[in-house]
């Protein structure tokens, strides 16, 4: 397994990191036992970083990462680091009602996660998106008190702009930034980037198949369920959807040239970008982890990155990643 750094102070991880969301929520039905499969599966291939949430099925991620974790082999129960997020406050029905990044609740939420996960430590603790209330001193230097007592090794940060990463890094040493980008999402080149580097924080990819929208497996005919992301979010709907998925179109001629899979083009990309980036991708079958690991085989000279450019320029996307409301939550866009 190729293996890149969380930043200049975080941990040697595996180039690719499983993102373990949609084994709980936000895509529709998963199958537990293939998930439970699947993270054994990745820990075996090497894979070390495992990402989460507490607020993924409020909670229900967390157990299901403690017992794939209980039941793999020791080995590779010790070779997991467990990136957790925090903050987002849900209600019985499963609404969301804004974030909470006081310090009390920042140790509230971290041993609620240490219970539900079964371990000592968590390796990566950040905030999901800041509590507009909070100032992001008070909520990452609760998170430095944790590191401390040894409940957390590195902090993180998930989705804020560059402004909150120099404030945050002033208060204490961080390991990477969680944020969305992929060829659909280049948002984050301008401004956030720049800022990471200069600061020596990796950024851990999310969405790096822009949710399955550019995987080469999602098509305009698929029926979601209300409570999947994708039937609310603007990229996947009605003219937009068929405008994005004439993009896949163009990028599966180049994969098709490589003989490769969309999905792995799409990833081999992400990772193209830089050693200080590494995308966590969505798998929650053995079948798509095994496609996503083979990214990590593809070379992109010069002329295959001129022509999956041309496939997918930059800002070619249509719709917005998130509903109006979300974007809202979001300090990266601001
Ligand atoms: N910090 C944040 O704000 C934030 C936000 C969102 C997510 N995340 C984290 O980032 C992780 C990755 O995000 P994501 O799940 O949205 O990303 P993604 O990898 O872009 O999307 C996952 C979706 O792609 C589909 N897919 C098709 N082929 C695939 C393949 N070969 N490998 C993997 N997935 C494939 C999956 O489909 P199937 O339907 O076939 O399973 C799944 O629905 C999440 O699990 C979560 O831990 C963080």
């Amino acid at each position: 397994m190729h293996t890149r750094s969380l930043g200049t102070t975080g941990p040697q991880v595996s180039a690719l990191g499983l993102g373990c969301m949609g084994m709980s929520a936000l895509y529709g039905e998963a199958d537990r036992s293939e998930s439970i499969a699947t993270v054994h599966a990745a820990l075996e291939a090497g894979v070390t970083l495992l990402d989460t949430g507490d607020f993924y099925a409020m909670g229900h991620n967390e157990m299901l990462i403690g017992e794939a974790l209980r039941t793999a082999p020791a080995a590779r129960r010790e070779q997991a680091l467990l990136s957790v997020k925090f903050g987002a406050l849900r209600d019985p029905d499963g609404g969301w009602s804004g974030y909470d990044g006081r310090p009390a609740a920042v140790k509230n939420f971290a041993a609620y996660s240490l219970q539900r996960l079964g371990v000592d430590h968590i390796d990566v603790y950040r905030i999901s998106r800041v509590d507009p209330e909070v100032p992001i001193e008070e909520t990452v230097g609760a998170i430095a008190e944790l590191v401390e007592k040894g409940y957390v090794r590195h902090i993180g940060l998930s989705e804020v702009g560059a402004d909150t990463i120099r404030r945050a890094a002033a208060t204490a040493p961080i390991s990477d930034l969680q944020i969305e980008y992929s060829l659909l999402s280049r948002g984050i080149e301008e401004r956030i980037l720049p800022t990471t580097r200069e600061l020596g924080i990796a950024v851990t990819a999310y969405g790096v198949l822009s949710r399955g929208l550019i995987s080469g497996h999602f098509s305009a005919d698929r029926t979601l369920s209300p409570t999947d992301f994708r039937a609310h979010s603007p990229r996947f709907q009605g003219e937009n959807l068929r405008h994005n998925l004439a993009l896949v179109e163009a990028l599966r001629k180049v994969a098709d040239g490589k003989g490769v899979s969309v999905a792995q083009i799409a990833i081999a990309w992400v990772l193209s970008r830089g050693e200080d980036i590494v995308p966590l991708v969505g798998a929650r079958t053995r079948e798509r982890l095994a496609e996503a690991l083979g990214a990590l085989e593809v070379t992109l000279d010069e002329a295959d990155l001129a022509a999956i450019e041309e496939a997918v320029p930059p800002g070619a996307a249509a719709g917005e990643r998130y509903p109006a409301a979300q974007m809202a939550h979001l300090d990266s866009e601001r």
